[in-house]
């Protein structure tokens, strides 16, 4: 089996991003534009690997030989709500990218992921899947939308979280060692609430204001 890989993101302009999303007195509107920019960021380190096939392209001044994207195709699934936040800045980068949406929410007491929506591009099956999450806490909520994931024939999963919990990584890791998780930080732990600390609150709430 395929070692799963973290990758912790080390790119001062993420971190510099990271610690105004934390802050208790950063607003609704600065809150968005720092989710929607450090998707962005992160989803430039997540594609550095797609492969790439040669084309020939006509100039001004010549015919040369570039490098475009080869194939299919990527898929962005952001688990509703918070990671809505994150899937403008990544259609950015890549404006072809179908979009999926998967619904869940987390009960309060028994912090268990409960469905209540999920709809998939059609060809999911044919498509390298980013799923969007800004928060790893328990790991609950990724897992259940991996395995959906996994059951519509996804070929790769890669995770995309802006914070992420010890916690979290280790349920995915274990669970799932072939999905690889893009982080923009990982923090220390969990409370009693399964809210990750320092972490940045209720990102859901503090994306569409409804705290
Ligand atoms: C948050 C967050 C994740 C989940 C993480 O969503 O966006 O989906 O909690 O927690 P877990 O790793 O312990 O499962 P929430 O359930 O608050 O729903 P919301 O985005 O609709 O507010
Ligand atoms: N969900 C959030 O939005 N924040 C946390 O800290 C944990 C789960």
């Amino acid at each position: 089996m395929e070692n799963t890989k973290v990758h912790i993101m080390q790119h001062p302009l993420i971190k510099h991003k990271i610690s105004f999303l934390r802050d208790k007195n950063t607003g609704t509107k600065i809150f968005n534009e720092l989710v929607s920019e450090i998707a962005m960021l992160i989803c430039f380190e997540a594609t550095r690997n797609l492969s790439l096939e040669s084309v020939e392209i006509e100039t001004p001044l010549a015919v040369t030989k570039a490098e475009v994207i080869s194939g299919k195709k990527m898929a962005i699934i952001p688990i509703l709500r918070a990671g809505l936040g994150m899937v403008d800045g990544i259609r950015m980068l890549v404006p072809n990218a179908k979009v999926g949406h998967i619904g869940l929410y987390r009960d309060e007491k028994t912090l268990q992921p409960v469905k209540y929506y999920c709809k998939m591009p059609q060809d999911i099956d044919q498509r390298d899947v980013f799923l969007l999450d800004p928060m790893l806490a328990t790991g609950g909520s990724a897992a259940a939308a991996i395995q959906y994931i996994k059951d519509s024939s996804a070929k790769s999963i890669k995770l995309m979280c802006i914070i992420a919990a010890p916690e979290g990584i280790k349920k995915i890791t274990d669970k799932y060692p072939d999905v690889e998780i893009f982080c923009g930080a990982v923090d220390s732990c969990l409370n009693e609430f399964g809210y990750i600390v320092p972490g940045l609150g209720d990102a859901g709430d503090r994306i569409f204001g409804t705290n």
